[in-house]
């Protein structure tokens, strides 16, 4: 069944977003609990100032109105009162007040009825959308009650200011606490990177790569298992790459024997039946195969080994391509004469380059390519030698180009053109020709050892080209380190 994988936030996403929730949960709780206790303080801090001035006032009132023939609307005028509270008496049943904006109507009706009945009483409303404290003492003395509204619209004003402050505290504390999140998930994962840094050499190729854990506790077990883990496969491969290299061996000898022992039967072909000719010639032709098997098995397990060696010297780049190709194009046992001349074509900016070279490899490399045109590619067209990054200098490389009339590779095969064994549709087949599917994964070790690469794509007018970049000049031990520039073509990079 082909369940869908749904991609989760990374560690150090989660981490982040813990600590804001974290952060937001802790700073709301914190901002709410403050604002509702500094509002209950401010109110009844409030409350209790307008009760107090309310009773100076109502007993200034009640003192007032025993003495008779007093104006009642002067009196009223003449209370000290705080910003924005106004008064309203009751006395005889009349009702006057010092604002035309609160009298009797505004006051609610239980609260005049309980002050009118003798009881002091407080009340919160509103007045056209604004909250307004009443204060009702009733002055029974004088069969009257004192009224005094006071306003509540600077005390909400303020307390939305610290909502508001409060409010952005949290925010900031939330963006604080998804930054801390941030730099703890990125310290705490610092030393996985690590690991996954000696992951990533040890799959590039490099398996003496450990993981240092240095003083720390926590990860010094996951380094031990991963070095742990590093060793057995580097112990592994080596035993394997030892494997190989001992068996070719031990070949070595059987088959020279084997060589000899052809040779003289060679001398006494005439002598032989047509049928015994015969299988004389398939002895020889798979001899031969398998000697060169051999040989590449044993080249190779060198590289594994990691025991390649470049041995360079300071070459004409034309003549060491002519020189190659005129090698390549006259094969073992061939008759040089009948051997197709190759043209070998250099590019004005490859004409006076020098290259610091291992001859014996890049002869190998030629070889292989010139043969492989021949066997599948209805042989080489041209060679072509050039210079893209000019002749000398930091990042010259030496590019040659080794084109065929062949039907070309199937862009889907490209990447596997350069693995072990792969010989693609003539896989299965055996005969004198052909070979093992070892030559191109040889061209792309001994390339990679110079710091170069190969690269297949489609020759202009058909066919294919391979193309080998070598640098002019080869950093000792940095196998594919500062090599030329990738193509666009399938590429081995070394
Ligand atoms: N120029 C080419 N045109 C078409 N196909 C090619 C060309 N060169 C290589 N191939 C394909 O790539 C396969 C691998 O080539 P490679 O040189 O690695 O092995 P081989 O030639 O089969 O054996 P060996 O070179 O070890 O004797 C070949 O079997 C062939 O199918
Ligand atoms: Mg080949």
């Amino acid at each position: 069944m082909n369940r869908e994988r749904r991609t989760r936030p990374g560690l150090r996403a989660r981490v982040t977003v813990t600590f804001a929730v974290g952060a937001l949960a802790l700073s709301g709780v914190m901002a709410g609990i403050t604002y509702l206790t500094a509002r209950a303080g401010f109110l009844s801090e409030r409350q209790a100032e307008f009760r107090r001035q309310a009773y100076v006032n109502a007993s200034l009132v009640q003192n007032a109105l025993r003495v008779p023939g007093t104006e009642v609307n002067q009196l009223l005028e003449s209370v000290d009162t705080l910003p924005g509270s106004r008064s309203v008496l009751n006395t005889n049943g009349q009702w006057f007040a010092t604002s035309i904006s609160v009298g009797r109507s505004q006051i609610p009706a239980a609260e005049r009825e309980l002050v009118l009945s003798g009881t002091a009483a407080s009340q919160t409303f509103t007045i056209a959308g604004t909250p307004e404290v009443v204060v009702g003492v009733p002055l029974p003395g004088v069969h009257a009650a004192y009224f005094e509204v006071f306003s509540l619209e600077e005390i909400e004003r303020t307390l939305q200011t610290l909502a508001l402050t409060l409010a952005i505290a949290a925010g900031v504390t939330t963006l604080a606490g998804a930054a801390v999140g941030q730099w703890a998930a990125g310290r705490a994962l610092r030393p996985l990177r690590g690991v996954s840094d000696a992951a990533a050499a040890i799959a590039e190729g490099d398996l003496g790569t450990r993981v240092d854990a240095g003083d720390d506790a926590d990860l010094s077990r996951l380094a031990s298992s991963f070095n742990r883990m590093a060793d057995h496969l580097q112990e592994r491969i080596e035993r394997e790459a030892r494997f190989t290299s001992d068996v070719s061996h031990e070949l070595r000898s059987p088959l020279t024997t084997l060589s000899a022992s052809l040779s003289v039967l060679e001398t006494q072909r005439d002598q032989l039946r047509p049928a015994g000719r015969r299988a004389l010639d398939l002895l020889s032709a798979d001899l031969s195969r398998f000697t060169r098997m051999v040989s590449d098995l044993l080249e190779i397990s060198r590289f594994d080994a990691g025991s390649a060696e470049l041995s360079l010297d300071d070459v004409d780049a034309s003549e060491l391509v002519r020189h190659a190709v005129v090698a390549a194009a006259r094969p073992h046992g061939s008759d040089p004469f009948r051997a197709p001349a190759v043209p070998v074509v250099i590019e004005p900016a490859a004409t006076d380059m020098r290259v610091r070279i291992d001859k014996r490899r890049f002869e190998r490399i030629v070889a292989n390519l010139v043969d492989n045109a021949r066997q599948y590619g209805g042989g080489v067209r041209r060679v072509v030698v050039d210079a893209p990054a000019g002749a000398h200098g930091p990042g010259a490389f030496m590019r040659v180009a080794v084109e065929d009339d062949g039907p070309g590779i199937a862009p889907d095969e490209r990447d596997h053109l350069f693995e072990r064994f792969y010989r693609g549709h003539h896989a299965g087949r055996r005969g004198a020709g052909e070979g093992t599917g070892l030559g191109l994964a040889l061209v792309a070790e001994h390339a990679r050892l110079h710091g170069g690469s190969v690269a297949v794509e489609d020759a202009p007018g058909g066919g294919a080209r391979f193309v080998i970049d070598l640098p002019v000049e080869p950093v000792a031990g940095s196998a594919g380190g500062d090599g030329p520039p990738e193509g666009t073509t399938s590429r081995v990079v070394g």
